[in-house]
């Protein structure tokens, strides 16, 4: 009998779920006498450190590769943390790219049909079947409402939340494994594991990003130059995401529009500035295809699963810590980021070489002018010190760091002259900075 209710569909994924275990399991092998096979060759002709640390990244961003999309999306998040992986890591993964191609426009219509009740041909007055980009988790298409509105359709790839899920059980127990080698275990690959799922789902249900979507719009309400796409919630669920249509060009082909390359990279930044100090609610995944800009050459932010959110306090020592860094005293900013980490361990010695690290890494910066800093190098920098003394800082935090990174290295793209301390500077002054509590 087929189809006789839950125990049959039970089994049946269980028996999906350990085919699924098993793929990764061996592919994670082969990759790991791939590994050291090849560290042994690169060692018997007295290759370098560097080309043994690039073989080690390929072999893991191939990995990820050949995973499919959940590890695909965990590497892509992972490109993003030098806090948590060292450099010549996410170098490798930052390579990794889910253009996977689209899926049958049947499916598309089956889940309209699902979720909104109607045809293709009933909800919507025209409906483009190829889509305008595909990736390992939605695909987008153009479409037009009955009232003549333009709209952009978001709709999710069937079977991904399943997927995902079973590969989130599967990296749970691989975290659980590796938790238990000492030095892995003192970077909680548990915790780790559960952030990146967190993400990862948060990038499935479109609800969230339609709310992300909503509370955007209502900081931005009275902003002239940075615009959100409009939601149509009558059309949206968590299947599927219908927006107002975005007419305009991805942020890095200024270069092929009228608007002013340079006042677009300051708007960028402020408002960046403005979603970190004024209201702690910050876009997570700012790279340059999830910033348009419009045809009246305004800056239209997209894809908003990704937020970070910082509350007041932590608002006000991210500027206290901005503060601390103007004036070079990396004492205080050794001490902010203590106070914020996650982990913070209570071993004094340790403590004391993280400290000392910090000072002299600040140090270095002496006699450079702050507008000649790339504020997000530095940041960047500062991460992996945290990384090598093991101080998890709150992930918000890290986030947002990530985020100003991402954002003054397109700046500097569009306007080398961009002055990040400089038009932050508002900021500072605006939040006392009594650095001795
Ligand atoms: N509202 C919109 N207007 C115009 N184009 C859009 C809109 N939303 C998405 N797109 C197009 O679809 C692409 C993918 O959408 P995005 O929300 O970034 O999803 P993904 O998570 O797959 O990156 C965007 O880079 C953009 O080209
Ligand atoms: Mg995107």
């Amino acid at each position: 009998m087929i189809g006789s209710g839950p125990p049959l569909a039970a089994s049946l994924s269980r028996a999906r779920l350990i085919l699924r275990a098993t793929t990764i399991g061996l592919l994670c092998f082969q990759q790991l006498v791939l590994l050291f096979l090849g560290w042994f060759w690169l060692l018997m002709i007295f290759a370098g450190r560097q080309r043994r640390q690039d073989w080690f990244g390929s072999v893991v961003a191939d990995l990820f590769r050949s995973l499919g999309a959940t590890f695909i999306k965990v590497g892509q998040i992972m490109s993003t943390r030098p806090d948590i992986v060292p450099e010549y890591v996410t170098r490798a993964l930052e390579r990794l790219q889910d253009d996977v191609g689209p899926f049958p426009f049947d499916l598309v219509a089956q889940t309209i049909k699902e979720d909104l009740g109607g045809t293709v041909a009933e909800v919507f007055a025209e409906f483009a079947p190829v889509p305008l980009a595909s990736a390992s988790v939605s695909q987008v298409h153009k479409a037009r409402l009955r009232d003549g509105r333009v709209v952009a359709v978001k709709v999710r790839r069937p079977q991904v939340v399943e997927l995902c899920g079973f590969d989130l059980v599967v990296m749970r127990l691989g975290a659980r494994l590796l938790a238990r080698i000492p030095t892995i275990g003192a970077l909680s690959p548990e915790a780790v594991v559960e952030e990146f799922g967190r993400a990862v789902f948060a990038q499935l249900d479109f609800r969230i990003e339609a709310g992300n979507n909503r509370r955007f719009r209502r900081n931005f309400r009275s902003s002239t130059d940075v615009v959100f796409p409009e939601v149509i919630a009558e059309l949206s669920t968590e299947r599927i995401l219908c927006m107002s249509f975005i007419e305009g060009t991805k942020i890095l082909a200024v270069a092929r529009t009228w608007a002013d390359p340079r006042r677009i990279a300051r708007l960028g930044l402020q408002a960046l500035l403005k979603m970190i100090f004024e209201d702690g609610f910050v876009h997570a995944d700012l790279h340059p295809g999830n910033i348009f800009i419009t045809v009246d050459h305004k800056i239209a932010l997209l894809d908003l699963c990704l937020v970070g959110e910082l509350d007041p306090p932590h608002r006000r020592a991210f500027a206290r810590f901005f503060a601390a860094w103007a004036q070079r005293d990396g004492d205080t900013m050794a001490r902010l980021m203590y106070s914020m980490s996650a982990n913070a361990p209570d071993d004094k010695a340790a403590f004391e070489a993280y400290r000392a690290a910090v000072i002299e890494f600040v140090g270095r910066y002496w006699g450079q002018r702050l507008g000649e800093v790339q504020v997000g190098r530095v940041l960047l920098d500062m991460l992996a010190i945290l990384r090598r003394h093991r101080v998890r800082m709150n992930p918000a935090f890290t986030i947002v760091n990530i985020a100003i990174a991402v954002t003054e290295g397109i700046g500097k793209q569009l306007d080398p002259s961009l002055d990040l301390m400089a038009e932050a500077l508002p900021y500072f002054l605006a939040h006392p900075v009594d650095l001795g509590a």
